[in-house]
């Protein structure tokens, strides 16, 4: 692997599984000095930090409120650190039946995938360093309309507008802003927040060897090498974009 992030701060929201922990393991071993990564679940955060290694500091954090993104701001103040990548990561897909959606699931979603990514990239400015690179993790379903996923799906919009407007907010510092769009990636996120069993998530497996180029379904391992990319020099005049890494399930 070409890239080097000997002595650079990482900070990646939704660290503990999935995309968030593969992208955690590999920058630190492309030489990262300090790795944050946050989760609600203190046990799982503390698993992840074993597989990454000592430059992990974990935040206990929930993104989707106001004072969890208070304890990350505050983590990577008493660190003394700046960050050279920030990794908005965090996000969580449930299925919502419309015509029978309720308030409280509209603001779930809404409140992390939405308002914890805008907030994170917001309030960690004052610990960011001109010249960084920020990624957002939004969904090719962005451009999808995947049915009982309504608000998972524009709140990947969102994210994915967030890129565009926001690098040019600030432009001034030379900081980078990218949207990476996973397609279907195999991770706890069909479990938890899907609630598919075995036999859902092999059907599901099914239907993207069929209908992506790719003939199959992603891991983690390989969206982690993109935001690798992203945050690396090789990426110097990369701004704004949103980054499809799904096989070509959603470009055909
Ligand atoms: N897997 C796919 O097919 C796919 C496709 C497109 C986009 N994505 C996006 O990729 C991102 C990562 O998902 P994944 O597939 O890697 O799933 P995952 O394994 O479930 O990871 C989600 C991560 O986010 C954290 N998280 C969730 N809600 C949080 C909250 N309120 N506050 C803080 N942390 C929170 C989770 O930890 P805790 O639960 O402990 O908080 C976990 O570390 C998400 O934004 C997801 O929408 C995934």
């Amino acid at each position: 692997m070409p890239y080097n992030f000997n002595g650079k701060n990482v900070f990646i929201t939704g660290g503990s599984t999935g995309i968030g922990l593969e992208t955690a393991i590999k920058f630190a071993k492309l030489g990262a000095k300090k790795v944050f990564i946050t989760g609600r679940n203190e046990s799982t955060l503390k698993a992840a930090k074993e597989l990454i290694g000592d430059s992990a500091e974990i935040i206990i954090a929930d993104v989707g409120t106001i004072n969890g993104i208070k304890t990350m701001v505050e983590a990577v103040a008493a660190s003394g650190e700046k960050l050279d990548v920030v990794f908005a990561n965090a996000g969580i897909a449930e299925n919502n039946s419309f015509g029978a959606t309720s308030s409280d699931e509209f603001d779930k979603t809404f409140d992390i995938n939405v308002k914890g990514v805008f907030f994170t990239v917001q309030e960690l400015l004052p610990y960011t360093l001109d010249g960084a690179s920020v990624i957002l993790t939004a969904s090719v379903v962005s451009n999808k309309g995947m049915p009982n996923l309504s608000l998972y799906n524009a709140s990947k919009a969102a994210v994915r507008s967030f890129a565009r407007s926001f690098s040019n907010d600030l432009k001034a510092r030379k900081i980078r802003v990218n949207a990476l769009s996973p397609g279907v990636t195999i991770t706890p996120i069909m479990q938890n927040g899907l609630k598919m069993d075995a036999a859902a998530i092999e059907g599901f497996k099914q239907y993207v060897a069929q209908a992506a180029p790719s003939g199959r379904a992603a891991t983690p391992d390989e969206i982690a090498d993109v935001v690798l990319f992203l945050a690396s020099d090789g990426a110097s005049y990369v701004n704004g974009i949103e980054l499809s890494v799904d096989g070509g399930l959603a470009q055909v």
